[in-house]
């Protein structure tokens, strides 16, 4: 049982009026690219469809806002994550995927809740909203996007330890605070690497 058409549609109305139209494009172009990706690898289409939809929902709020929310609401914050709260909205999105827009799945949930940080043994569905996030049409300023929307057609763990690379690496070079789940998530796909070698 896949998320239909209306459901999709009557999400989309609510999103277009309630994102600015640059965050609608892109909440549209990793959506787009979630089902493509859903498509490539053999994964469930609508799911991956839904989350992409949903993934920024509450980025819609400026983070102060978003903090006091998800104190108002019980939605847990760890100390990294309020050091780095760029990755707050994917905690509050998470909460309000399932509160105002009634997703229940499990996996589409927790792919909104990483899609900022990643995290170590993420499903197919959240490598996908991830890297998605990342590479989707609109999208122009990451470093190397040609080589790394080929990977992401190509192998998803690759693509996502290439991205987590790249991503530690431009956030040390900000000297930004960088979230616990995203070094874990780097230390697992480059540990998943090392063992395919040594499989070879
Ligand atoms: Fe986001
Ligand atoms: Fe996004």
């Amino acid at each position: 049982m896949g998320y239909g058409i209306d459901e999709i549609q009557r999400i989309r109305k609510i999103l277009s009026e309630k994102l600015d139209p640059g965050r609608y494009e892109h909440t549209l172009g990793v959506s787009f690219t979630c089902a493509a990706l859903a498509m490539a690898y053999g994964e469930d289409i609508d799911k991956a469809e839904m989350a992409g939809l949903l993934h920024d929902c509450a980025k819609r709020f400026p983070e102060s806002v978003l903090i006091e929310k998800c104190k108002k609401n019980g939605v847990y914050l760890t100390d990294s994550e309020l050091a780095s709260p760029a990755v707050i909205h994917a905690k509050y999105g998470r909460y309000m995927a399932l509160k105002k827009y009634g997703i229940t799945d499990e996996d589409v949930l927790n792919a909104i809740s990483y899609h900022t940080t990643g995290r170590a043994h993420m499903s197919e569905l959240e490598k996908i909203v991830y890297i998605a996030d990342y590479i989707e049409p609109r999208r122009f300023k990451a470093e190397n996007l040609p080589e790394i929307r080929k990977l992401a057609f190509k192998d998803l763990n690759e693509c996502m330890l290439r991205i987590l690379e790249d991503t530690v690496k431009y956030l040390k070079g900000k000297h930004s605070n960088i979230a616990s789940d995203t070094l874990e998530a780097y230390e697992y796909f480059k540990d998943l690497k090392s063992k395919d070698q040594e499989k070879r």
